[in-house]
């Protein structure tokens, strides 16, 4: 029997969807689920669907460290059929419990009573800092280097570690623009053999703050004012200036979140610094003092400022989105971590460096950074909730052959960790949750209290005890037990007062400075410009000019020049110091993994190249776009985004397979980025999405018909534009590029 013409179009159309489901899969990431949903409702029960193939869980653990043969999937849903939390089958759970299909509802309706009520209880405190953040699964490896300093197993040649990182920003709340210019967290949970190691560190290796009594001052300074709760998520407003120019020790810190380390390009582009100084000792007992570092594979990468404030609208997810993506992509992060190793002296110093003090760097010039493993971020989240919120790191949670110093930041850390959790997660057995579980085995005489998962045998949690036969015993050297190492405390008075050497506040500010680029230079100055202008207090302004001036007067010339007020004395001579080229994120070739390329197609046009260079792309490690008039499929290949939908701030680099003429809804009215037209030979929405890109220092290239659009938007020749004959020529040429992140050369720039 012939097919209704209405059955026939929906055949039609579910064909072709289908059609680019395929193509999509399983090259361009961002798919929602591991099925490809149909347009009817699905009937028949069947199990939970197995997680994305990117996917990873906490591994199996009993809340007492155990390893179990029980597979991660079996922590999540089960069964074909709709339960209770109880297990119960349920017919129904759109319709409540009524006294007739008009009455009320009843109270003995136990599902109604269950479902409304957990959901009532959904949410938890958010972090008090770093609300904001993005996990991921990974693998350490060490390299063995690092034990001639230290006996941490996990440092130990090619033994590998599971961890889970944590990426975030420190000011904003849970649900703020990944892309603010602020500090980003960069917290590690190593789950080694010996207990769970966290190195919570951030992107920017000084604090603003010398001693943990002060951290309270500058995050109620940072947020939102009290009275009106905004600005959300941003540096830029009276209170956090206020504060940072009275208390300067904080000017080092906030210089860094200034230059271009305060907008990342991509959390696989930040660097990670574990900030304080720690004390490491080996096997034999000898101790060193270091700081911990990661390294990007991909080097450091930021955003341009316009980039940064057009994605906070744009793509308010844009970091978490571009880490999961890649995960997905298979373009996996990577980074190494390294040791800046000191002698463990008793000044605690190293080249005149105080090493107790947390807002000073010790340059790698003077101690490089030795690397001593590789992490790789291979698994997105099954569940956001239960494994990214839910994960606890605790600063003190060190493992045998690692300990803390006397930093007074750090020292406060020690407490502050541990004790945030009792509220956020609601009683002290957090470690229990799967996240947080060690993978060693656990024997700690903690009982009872909130959400307890641990099946406790034995009558004597206490020690000495014989009724449990003496258990837990404590470890020795022979059982690897965590050593306190032995340090001496000298004599000193019981006092509230900071080593002296804490008094410089500006030299190693100065240092940062005098060790970026010109480029680099020109964007500190438009950074404090900006955050300036945004205040409405003009004392708070004079305030900081003064700062400035004490750093760098031509700095502070120019910044004062932008907010229309006068340029203050240095109120010392800036200090005479060496610049630090290791400090300047540019002037290195770095692998392209993961960049994002935006390809422009004329459907009308000659499509005959994009597939081989749309698979060139890919087997470059890249993902690539295509960007048309429509949606749907373009010489046989899906569309991700269309003209309406595309912002140059997404893509890395854009090339150019055509010259598209104004689609029919490049009007004004119905998107208002087509009143960018200037010419009607090519739709405006690609002339924005070129001019952007442009200005935003891209690469741009084009082949074919796509030369057109270089014309009409008067770039042809420019720096980083390239036109060739062939699409392959032109990715080529597009590549070298990429490899420098950006083409700055496009706008020479030079401080007075
Ligand atoms: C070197 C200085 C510091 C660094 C590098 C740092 C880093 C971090 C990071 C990365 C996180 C987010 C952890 C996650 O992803 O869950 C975090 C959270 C937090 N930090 Fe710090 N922090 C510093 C100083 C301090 C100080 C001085 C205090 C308090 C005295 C503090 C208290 C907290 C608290 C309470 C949280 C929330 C933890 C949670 O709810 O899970 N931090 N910090």
């Amino acid at each position: 029997m012939a097919k209704k013409p209405a059955r026939k179009i929906k055949d039609t159309v579910e064909a072709a969807a289908a059609k680019v489901s395929a193509a999509l899969t399983p090259d361009v990431p961002g798919s929602p689920g591991s099925g490809t949903p149909a347009v009817e409702e699905p009937a028949t029960p069947h199990d939970p669907l197995p997680p994305k193939p990117e996917q990873g869980a906490p591994e199996s653990r009993t809340p007492t460290g155990a390893a179990t043969d029980v597979p991660p999937t079996d922590n999540s849903q089960q069964g074909e059929y709709l339960t209770s939390a109880h297990g119960l089958r349920l017919r129904d759970t759109d319709h409540s419990l009524k006294a007739g299909p008009r009455g009320p509802v009843l109270l003995q309706d136990q599902h109604f009573r269950e479902k409304i009520s957990h959901f009532d209880h959904e949410r938890i405190p958010e972090r008090v800092v770093h609300a904001r953040g993005t996990g991921a699964h990974g693998v350490f490896t060490g390299y063995g280097t690092g034990e001639a300093v230290s006996r941490a197993g996990f440092l130990a040649k090619g033994k590998e570690t599971a961890v889970f990182v944590r990426f975030s920003t420190v000011l904003g709340s849970r649900g703020s623009a990944d892309t603010v210019r602020d500090t980003r967290g960069f917290a590690t949970k190593f789950y080694t053999d010996e207990g769970v190691f966290d190195l919570v560190g951030n992107n920017i290796p000084v604090f603003f703050i010398q001693d943990a009594i002060k951290f309270p001052d500058i995050i109620h300074a940072g947020k939102p004012h009290p009275d009106r709760e905004i600005p959300q998520a941003q540096s830029a407003h009276d209170s956090f200036w206020d504060f940072v120019s009275l208390h300067t020790e904080a000017q080092h810190h906030t210089m860094w979140n200034m230059s271009d380390r305060g907008i990342p390009r991509s959390y696989r582009t930040m660097e990670g610094f574990g900030v304080h100084t720690f004390r490491l000792s080996n096997a034999a007992g000898e101790t060193v003092l270091a700081k911990f570092h990661w390294k990007p594979k991909l080097g450091v990468h930021s955003l341009t400022w316009e980039e940064a404030q057009l994605l906070s609208g744009v793509d308010p997810d844009f970091h978490r989105r571009d880490l999961y993506d890649a995960i997905e992509a298979g373009a996996f992060p990577e980074y190494e971590l390294g040791l800046q190793i000191f002698p463990d002296n008793p000044e605690e110093t190293f080249a005149g460096i105080d090493l107790l003090d947390p807002t000073k760097i010790v340059p790698e010039e003077l101690a490089p950074v030795q690397p001593v493993g590789k992490l790789i971020l291979n698994r997105t989240p099954t569940n956001f909730f239960a494994e990214t919120e839910q994960a606890a790191f605790i600063l003190g949670n060190f493992v045998p052959g690692i300990d803390a110093t006397n930093d007074p930041l750090l020292q406060g850390r020690l407490f502050s960790y541990l004790d945030t959790q009792l509220t956020r997660l609601a009683g002290p057995n957090f470690p229990q949750i799967p996240i947080n579980r060690p993978h060693a085995p656990v024997n700690d005489m903690l009982r009872d209290g909130y959400h307890q998962n641990a099946v406790h045998g034995g009558v004597a949690p206490y020690r000495p005890n014989s009724l449990d036969g003496g258990n837990p015993f404590p470890a020795g050297d022979a059982e690897n037990a965590f050593l306190d190492v032995p340090v001496t405390v000298t004599e000193a008075p019981k006092i509230r007062q900071n080593p002296a050497s804490f008094d410089d506040h500006y030299s190693q500010v100065r240092l940062f400075w005098l060790s970026m680029t010109p480029v680099e230079q020109q964007h500190i100055i438009s950074a404090y410009t900006f955050e300036l202008n945004k205040c409405y207090e003009q004392a708070i302004k004079e305030r900081q000019l003064q700062s400035l001036a004490n750093i760098d007067p031509v700095l502070c010339q120019q910044v004062a020049t932008g907010l229309g007020l006068p340029a203050p004395e240095p109120t010392a001579p800036p200090a005479d110091v060496e610049p630090s080229p290791a400090l300047s994120q540019l002037g290195h070739t770095w692998p392209a993994d993961g960049r994002t390329i935006g390809i422009v197609v004329d459907p009308d046009g000659d499509t005959g190249d994009l597939g081989a260079i749309r698979q060139a792309i890919f087997d470059a490690g890249m993902v690539p776009l295509l960007i048309a008039p429509h949606g749907g499929m373009v010489g046989g290949l899906p569309v991700q985004r269309t003209f309406a939908t595309a912002r140059s701030v997404e893509f890395d680099a854009i090339l150019l397979a055509g010259a598209p003429v104004p689609a029919p809804d490049a009007l004004p009215g119905r998107d208002a980025k087509a009143g960018a037209a200037t010419t009607t030979v090519v739709d405006p929405r690609v002339l924005l999405l070129v001019d952007e890109s442009w200005r935003h220092a891209k690469a741009i290239g084009a082949w074919g018909a796509g030369a057109t659009v270089l014309e009409a938007s008067g770039i042809t020749g420019t720096p980083g534009v390239v036109s060739k004959k062939t699409a392959a020529a032109t990715l080529t040429a597009l590549q070298k590029f990429l490899g420098a992140h950006r083409v700055w050369e496009r706008f020479p720039a030079v401080i007075a």
